[in-house]
């Protein structure tokens, strides 16, 4: 169902990889709402092609752009406005890698080269998403910005090993840029703290089908969805959340405020 809620709305996505990405489903519903919007990811993860389906249904151009590097940030917002007429409205970032997880790295055996990079890719990023995007005064007054955060940001999942760290520091950027970008042009800065899904990135995390599935138990409306969270970030990107701003939102089901559920004590008493 549409609401209209995007209408004349332009934006950016990032980090639609395959069908399963929560980017992917963030456009589709994008879209749905009235947007407009140029996708971008990784020029590597664009060598699988799939993005190339995605951007025919939903209309849209890709600019190629590796998050980690300013150079490609800046020609993206340019190319971008050239391409949207003007200053966007939202961005979506949708981006996390661990080259530790990748390569089944325990937590005291981290290789602090790929530890650099796991914070570059999927904390810093952001930071310099938002510099580039204000220094090129490429986002419109009253515009919102989300970024994707994890809860093992607070708390400990083992097998989240330097991932832990990078969400940290994304959602510590979404309150300090959320801060300065809010002053400047009352643009808005959140980061969606999301339940274990099915994507790429998610099943990659050791033990993932333990913890989606433990999740599951322990939260009274069960795990969001990346359809669900496609909904959610919809409506931050709204005129609906004006005043959210500097948050981490909860988009779990309940998980972060359940101790222990009746579900997990029938478990561990079979
Ligand atoms: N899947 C989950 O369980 C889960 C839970 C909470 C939060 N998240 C977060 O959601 C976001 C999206 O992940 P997803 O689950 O949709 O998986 P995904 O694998 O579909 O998406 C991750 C994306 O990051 C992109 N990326 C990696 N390096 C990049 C770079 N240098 N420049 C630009 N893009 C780069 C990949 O190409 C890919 O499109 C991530 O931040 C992830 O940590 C996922």
């Amino acid at each position: 169902m549409s609401y209209n809620l995007l209408k004349g709305k332009k934006g950016i996505i990032f980090g639609a990889l395959d069908e399963k990405s929560i980017a992917w489903k963030v456009a589709k519903r994008a879209k749905e709402e009235g947007a407009e919007f140029v996708l971008t990811n990784a020029p590597l993860a664009m060598r699988m092609g799939e993005i190339n389906k995605l951007a025919e249904e939903t209309n849209a151009q890709i600019i190629p752009a590796d998050a980690t590097s300013v150079e490609d940030l800046e020609n993206l917002f340019n190319k971008a406005q050239e391409i949207l007429g003007g200053k966007v409205d939202f961005v979506l970032h949708s981006i996390g890698m661990s080259p530790n997880i990748r390569k089944g790295k325990s937590y005291g055996d981290m290789n602090y080269d790929w530890f650099q990079k796991t914070l570059d890719v999927s904390a810093l990023s952001f930071h310099k998403i938002l510099q580039v995007a204000e220094k090129l005064d490429a986002i419109n007054e009253w515009g919102s910005v989300v970024a994707l955060s994890y809860i093992a940001a607070q708390r400990v999942f083992p097998d989240y090993t330097d991932m832990s760290q990078a969400k940290a520091v994304l959602e510590s950027i979404a309150r300090n840029y959320g801060y300065r970008y809010g002053k400047l042009k009352n643009v808005r800065v959140n980061t969606v703290s999301q339940s274990p899904t099915k994507t790429t990135a998610g099943t990659g995390v050791g033990g993932f089908d333990v913890f989606y599935e433990y999740a599951d138990k322990m939260s009274p409306l069960g795990n969001a969805s990346a359809e669900d969270c496609a909904n959610y970030c919809i409506t931050l990107f709204s005129d609906l959340t004006r005043k959210v701003t500097m948050q981490n939102l909860m988009h779990d089901g309940g998980f972060s405020s359940m101790g222990i559920s009746e579900d997990i004590v029938e478990m561990i008493n079979k």
